[in-house]
């Protein structure tokens, strides 16, 4: 029997964490032989530790065979105690008409004690996967907090975003999503966040080529995908849960596990400076994972000025929300 990986999730009663928590209980995170130990962490409020004993009764109910323990608690320094993986939900999530960054006043100042509870409490091979919007930027204040822990550990999620534009994609060339590979996120999860075509291919051929329709690349299908998570929120009334969930699966596993040859995920990191991105920002790269717990950011892809342009203007957006952050981890 494998020594069981501790993750820890915040905002485990949420929309999120209950189509996560199952998955990752069940294997689909860390694979059919690795037992896990749940970390489950909710604010100390009556209503919410309620529905979070609910969520641990249910996940009892599911007689999990690789569910080792639960933690249950809205105590951080118990909630981070030597986790290996500290996946940080917990946030508020917009309504309709506004934007992820009209959150970082609400959102921004969890991030700063759970940093520095991580850096107290968790193993030291722990490493931190932000969803809670906006994503890149409370990442960075949770880095900045957590003195201590190397700076890669932190990283955001745009996989949905990927997982999204690949699925434009395939639906408009009629094709199953299996063929489209390679697409890629750069930026910062938001509506300024640039979904690359000119890197993904379509049954092994430039999505040029395949879609005639340039003008939909270049307009809709980007719009599209920056605009979808407010779609969903219009659509459903409350924001994406299940696709988000998934996406973090997939975010996890992209950085617990070896990325195949050739290819590469999207995810934020910190910047060492390519591709025109100032360092020390995390903002969303073609990253590859050695599947031992270092990644890198994949080097040599083309910017056109398309794409240069795009990229620029999601980078000025993360230093303005760093800019008005910065004071929270000063
Ligand atoms: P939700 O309101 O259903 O649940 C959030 C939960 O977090 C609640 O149970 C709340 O009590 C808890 N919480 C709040 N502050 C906390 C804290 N300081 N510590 C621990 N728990 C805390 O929201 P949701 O739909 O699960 O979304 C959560 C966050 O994820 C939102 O910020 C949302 O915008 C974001 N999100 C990001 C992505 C992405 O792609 N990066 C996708 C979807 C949602
Ligand atoms: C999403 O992309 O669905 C989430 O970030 C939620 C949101 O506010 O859009």
């Amino acid at each position: 029997m494998k020594t069981p990986i501790r993750v820890a999730v915040t905002g485990a009663a949420g929309q999120i964490g209950y189509a996560l928590l199952p998955r990752i209980a069940s294997g689909a995170l860390f694979g059919p032989d690795q037992p896990v130990i749940l970390h489950l962490i909710e604010i100390p409020h009556d209503k919410a530790l309620s529905a979070l004993r609910g969520v641990a009764m249910e996940l009892d109910d599911c007689a999990f065979p690789l569910l080792s323990g639960i933690v249950q608690t809205s105590d951080l320094d118990a909630g981070f105690k030597d986790v290996n993986w500290a996946l940080l939900v917990g946030a508020k999530p917009r309504g309709p008409g506004m934007e992820r960054n009209d959150l970082l006043k609400d959102n921004g100042a969890i991030f700063v004690g759970q940093g520095q509870a991580i850096a107290k409490n968790a193993a030291a091979d722990v490493r931190v996967a932000v969803v809670g919007n906006p994503c890149n930027t409370n990442a960075w204040i949770c880095q900045q907090a957590a003195k201590g822990v190397p700076p890669e550990r932190f990283t955001a999620m745009t996989r949905l975003d990927q997982n999204r534009a690949q699925a434009q994609l395939a639906q408009k060339a009629g094709v199953p999503i299996t063929d489209v590979k390679g697409t890629l996120i750069w930026g910062n999860h938001s509506a300024t966040q640039v979904p690359d075509f000119f890197h993904a291919t379509i049954k092994g051929k430039p999505v040029t080529e395949v879609v005639a329709d340039h003008d939909w690349l270049k307009t809709t299908f980007i719009s599209t995908v920056q605009k979808r998570g407010a779609a969903i929120i219009e659509a459903r009334g409350v924001s994406s849960a299940a696709s988000a969930a998934n996406a973090l699966i997939d975010h996890v596993r992209d950085l617990h596990f070896a990325t195949p040859q050739g290819e590469w995920r999207s995810i934020c990191v910190t910047s060492d400076g390519s591709y025109g991105v100032p360092a020390g920002l995390i903002s969303s790269f073609p990253i590859r994972s050695d599947g031992k717990g270092g990644w890198s950011i994949v080097q040599g892809l083309e910017l056109n000025d398309f794409l240069k342009e795009k990229i620029a203007a999601t980078v000025k957006e993360l230093e303005g929300e760093r800019e008005v952050v910065k004071a929270l981890v000063s």
